[in-house]
C-alpha cells in the first residue's frame, strides 16, 4: 500500500504589521501552497457578532455565537475562505469597527478551540502557509516550519499609517501577547525574522531559502537507507 504523506504547514506567526501576509502569501505563490489567514477567520467571527447585535465583551454570548454559526471552509485561487451561511465577508472584515471588536474575540477559550479545530481542518485542500499568533505554538505545533515575524514598533507604525490605519500598536502587542488563552509567543524552535529595513522580497526569501533548506534535508533522511 503506498503511504499517505501528510500535508506540510508553514506556520508564520508574529506581531501585528510585522509583515506576515505580505510574506506568507509570497512564500504560499513561490511554493503553489495554499494561504491561510487566520485573523481573517477571528474578524470574521466578530463580524458576525456586532451584526447580530451581541456584545463581543461577554465570553459566554461569544461561545455560544461561536458553537451555533453556520460556517463552511473553501479554497479559492490557492487561499482558504470561512463562509458564513454561504457569505465571505472580504470587506466587511477589514473595517474599523470589526478590527476593533476582533480582540476580544481572540480572548475566548472556546473560540479559540474552533479556531484550532477548523485552522486544523485546512489540511484538506493540501500544502499550507498559514500565519496567525499562534500556529506555531498551538494550532500547528508539531510542524517542522515555524517562522516568527517582527519589526521595531516605529516601522510597523509606519506600515500600518502607509496603508491608512492609524492604530496603538503596543497596546495590540500588549493584548495579543498578555491574553490568557494562546497568547502571542515566539514558538519553540522557530525562525525569528526582524524585517526592519527588509523589503518582502528579501524577507520572503530568506523564509523560502530556510524552507527549502529544510525540505532538502528532509527529502536527504527519507532516502537514506536504514541500516
Ligand atoms: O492578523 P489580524 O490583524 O487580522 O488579526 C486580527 C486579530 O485576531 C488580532 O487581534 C489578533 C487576533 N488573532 C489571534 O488572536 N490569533 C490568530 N491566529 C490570528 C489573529
Amino acid at each position: 500500500m503506498k503511504e499517505r504523506k501528510e500535508p506540510i504547514v508553514i506556520a508564520i506567526d508574529g506581531t501585528s504589521a510585522s509583515g506576515k501576509s505580505t510574506n506568507a502569501r509570497l512564500v504560499a505563490k513561490a511554493l503553489g501552497y495554499v494561504y491561510v489567514d487566520t485573523g481573517a477567520m477571528y474578524r470574521t467571527l466578530a463580524w458576525y457578532c456586532l451584526k447580530k447585535g451581541l456584545d463581543v465583551h461577554d465570553p459566554k454570548v461569544v461561545a455560544a455565537a461561536c458553537r451555533k454559526w453556520k460556517t463552511r471552509l473553501e479554497c479559492v485561487d490557492n487561499s482558504v475562505r470561512l463562509l458564513v451561511n454561504g457569505y465571505y465577508p472580504e470587506k466587511e472584515i477589514r473595517t474599523a469597527e470589526t478590527s476593533a471588536a476582533t480582540p476580544a474575540v481572540a480572548a475566548v477559550p472556546a473560540v479559540r478551540e474552533w479556531m484550532k479545530k477548523t485552522q486544523r481542518a485546512c489540511t484538506q485542500f493540501g500544502n499550507l502557509v498559514m500565519e496567525g499568533r499562534d500556529i506555531g505554538t498551538n494550532v500547528f505545533p508539531e510542524t517542522e516550519f515555524k517562522f516568527y515575524l517582527d519589526a521595531s514598533l516605529e516601522e510597523r507604525t509606519r506600515r500600518r499609517a502607509a496603508d491608512g490605519v492609524k492604530e496603538n500598536l503596543a497596546l495590540r502587542d500588549q493584548r495579543d501577547s498578555q491574553r490568557a488563552a494562546a497568547p502571542l509567543m515566539i514558538p519553540l524552535g522557530a525562525v525569528v525574522v526582524n524585517n526592519s529595513g527588509q523589503t518582502p522580497k528579501e524577507t520572503s526569501e530568506l523564509i523560502l531559502a530556510e524552507i527549502r533548506r529544510r525540505l532538502a534535508q528532509r527529502g536527504a533522511a527519507a532516502s537514506k537507507p536504514s541500516s
